[in-house]
């Protein structure tokens, strides 16, 4: 299947068959394949407490194995990553970061073994506990930045997107304690965001307009449809067609590593459907320039798209991703806008 008009990518190869002007224009005009990721995600555990209705964890955790990543396959990868010019590593990948209680460990272990990748950390926000905020700001500089993924400031939205038993109101209660600390301690990192996915099931602009008016920054991002794995994304996209990824820069400077040290396509590969190879006897150095990954990218490259099953479907909605910093001091205590709750406490 070859995708129709498919938007140029920011990255080359060079090929076998590119003469020298060919050679010239895709240097001028684009990025080489980095020869080491950029950015390196890991799976330091599975699992999540959530089930959102844009995320492929709840249809396919049942199928797939479970565990936590050795202590012994961590420390190889970041001992790894410190040789190379890796701008960022988040110790989470298809799963709820907290649920891994060596978290902690794990971040300090980041920051001293690699002192120049940032930490960064995307979070569903429901298991930000005092105790949990206690240990992120001991942190100090040590997390550079939180995401907390709240879907809308309407509670039957949230919970409509955020199946599984998260509540509204216990995650609201967790930021705010969050914000609250670091306003007392006079902390500005981790550098926080709000962060939710643009949908029709809630008003995200509504939402982000709340967060810069309490001074906290946020953002909305694209629906993606995870590489075909959401079936009905289509039904709550903002845009009436969502447009095939092509432009998708994911495996030219990501790695993705499972908790059992299998690199995976890229953040949608839920299955493991497709493995680039597995880095318990090889280096990450290997595998991201080993044949697989190779094939796979020149694919990508040169419209033969419809050769990688889950980019051959997957699909964004093309609404622009916003960003709204806010310059304003973090004000606390201002409850959520009708009709939500009474701030309630943040449940330790
Ligand atoms: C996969 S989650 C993992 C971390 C954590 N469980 C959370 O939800 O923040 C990382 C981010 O991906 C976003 N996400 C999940 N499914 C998505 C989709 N179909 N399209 C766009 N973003 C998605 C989530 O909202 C979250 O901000
Ligand atoms: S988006 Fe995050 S919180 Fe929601 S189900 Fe997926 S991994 Fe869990
Ligand atoms: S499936 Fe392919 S196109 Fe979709 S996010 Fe992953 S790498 Fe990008």
């Amino acid at each position: 299947m070859k995708h129709r008009n498919p938007k140029i990518n920011r990255y080359y190869m060079i090929l076998p068959g590119d003469d020298l002007l060919t050679r010239l224009r895709k240097r001028l005009t684009r990025r080489p394949v980095p020869k080491f990721p950029r950015n390196i995600q890991i799976q330091t555990q599975t699992g999540c407490n959530a089930d959102c209705i844009f995320c492929p964890y709840g249809a396919t955790a049942e199928g797939q194995p479970h565990g936590k990543m050795e202590w012994d396959l961590f420390r190889k990868i970041v001992d790894e990553s410190a040789h190379h010019r890796v701008r960022r590593i988040s110790p989470y990948l298809m799963n709820e970061p907290f649920v891994d209680r060596d978290i902690f460990h794990r971040i300090r272990y980041i920051n001293e073994a690699n002192p120049r990748a940032k930490v960064i950390i995307t979070t569903n926000g429901s298991l930000l506990t005092p105790a949990v905020v206690e240990q992120i700001l001991n942190l100090g500089e040590g997390l550079h930045e939180l995401a907390i993924s709240v879907q809308g400031i309407d509670p039957e939205a949230y919970e409509k997107t955020m199946r599984g038993g998260l509540k509204f109101g216990r995650t609201m209660a967790n930021v705010e304690h969050l914000l609250a600390e670091m306003r007392r301690r006079q902390t500005t990192r981790p550098a926080l965001w709000i962060t939710m996915v643009d949908t029709e099931v809630i008003d995200a602009r509504k939402a982000v307009e709340y967060w810069r008016s309490r001074g906290v920054n946020a953002r909305y991002t694209m629906l993606e449809n995870r590489g075909g794995n959401i079936a009905d994304a289509q039904s709550y996209a903002r845009h009436e067609e969502m447009d095939y990824f092509s432009d998708c820069t994911r495996l030219f400077k990501q790695a993705y590593i499972k908790f059992n040290g299998d690199l995976v396509l890229c953040c949608t590969d839920y299955e493991a459907k497709i493995i680039l190879g597995n880095i318990r006897d090889k280096s990450l150095y290997e595998v991201w320039n080993g044949e697989v990954a190779t094939e796979i990218r020149r694919k990508f490259l040169t419209n033969r798209i419809g050769e990688i099953s889950l980019c051959s479907v997957c699909k964004v909605d093309r609404e622009k991703e916003v960003e709204v910093r806010s310059n304003r001091p973090i004000a606390i205590n201002v409850p959520p806008p009708s009709p939500g709750p009474s701030t309630p406490q943040a449940q330790a």
